[in-house]
């Protein structure tokens, strides 16, 4: 089902794609990948991706034919089959989904994901995801050093970025036909962060939030956190950080 184009060097996949389904130029399972990116985005519009050219997963998927059980939760579909597929590549680390859908192993981060929808009016047109994944990459830039780690870096060896890309890929296709019950396996997987203490959060505004405890996810996907003070906050879109 996917049409891979790629690209030696874009600014960014994600506004490639989006420009894409937006001139009625791209259609269902196109996925734009490239070997580097100039002006690689992240979730939160201030925040860039940087990459080490040829070194790691960089691709946005046009999708116009997602079942609408889906609709809303595509960015936890995406995160969810990332998970499944850096779990398969590196067996027995300890390799863990953090709301929404930055994969981790140990702290450290391996694969962000944006997933963004394209409207006409009031009709969806279609969702652009964008994952990005640290495969064979060795050094990181100073402002993300100790907080990003490539899959080579875990296992001490190369691993073809393609090899990577189509795992990802299966793994979508596998969980866009199932009708497997994707915020139970969230809430499964994010077990982990009643046992972590304390986290902060920033919300899209920059607002940053100290000393939450994880209270659960609702059935939109939104993250229920407890203040210091035993104040229930719900949080629809914010980055978690753990000092
Ligand atoms: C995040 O964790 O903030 C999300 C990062 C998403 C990065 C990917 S790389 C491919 C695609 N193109 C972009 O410009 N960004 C996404």
């Amino acid at each position: 089902m996917w049409n891979i184009q790629n690209f030696p060097e874009l600014p960014s996949t994600q506004l490639y794609a989006k420009r894409q389904l937006q001139a009625g130029k791209a259609k269902h399972g196109d996925v734009i990948t490239t070997l580097h990116q100039t002006e690689g985005r992240g979730r939160n519009e201030t925040r860039s991706w940087l990459d080490e050219p040829g070194s790691n997963v960089l691709m946005s998927i046009v999708l116009t034919e997602i079942p609408t059980v889906l609709h809303d939760k595509m960015q936890f579909v995406a995160g969810l089959s990332v998970l499944e597929a850096v779990r398969s590549i590196v067996p027995g680390e300890n390799i863990r989904i953090k709301w929404p859908n930055d994969i981790l192993h140990d702290w450290k981060k391996i694969s962000g994901v944006i997933s963004e929808a394209i409207w006409s009016g009031n009709i969806l047109k279609g969702m652009v995801i964008g994952i990005g994944i640290n495969v064979n990459q060795q050094k990181f830039p100073d402002e993300v050093s100790g907080h990003a780690i490539s899959l080579c870096q875990i296992t001490g060896r190369e691993i073809p970025v393609e090899q990577v890309r189509d795992l990802v890929l299966s793994e979508i296709s596998r969980n866009l036909h199932s009708a497997a019950d994707v915020l139970g396996r969230l809430r499964n997987e994010l077990e982990w962060l009643r046992y972590i203490g304390h986290f902060s959060l920033t919300d899209s505004g920059g607002t940053n939030f100290p000393g939450l405890r994880y209270d659960g996810i609702t059935d939109e996907g939104s993250l229920v956190t407890i203040s210091g003070n035993g104040e229930k906050k719900i949080f629809q879109n914010a980055s978690m950080s753990f000092q």
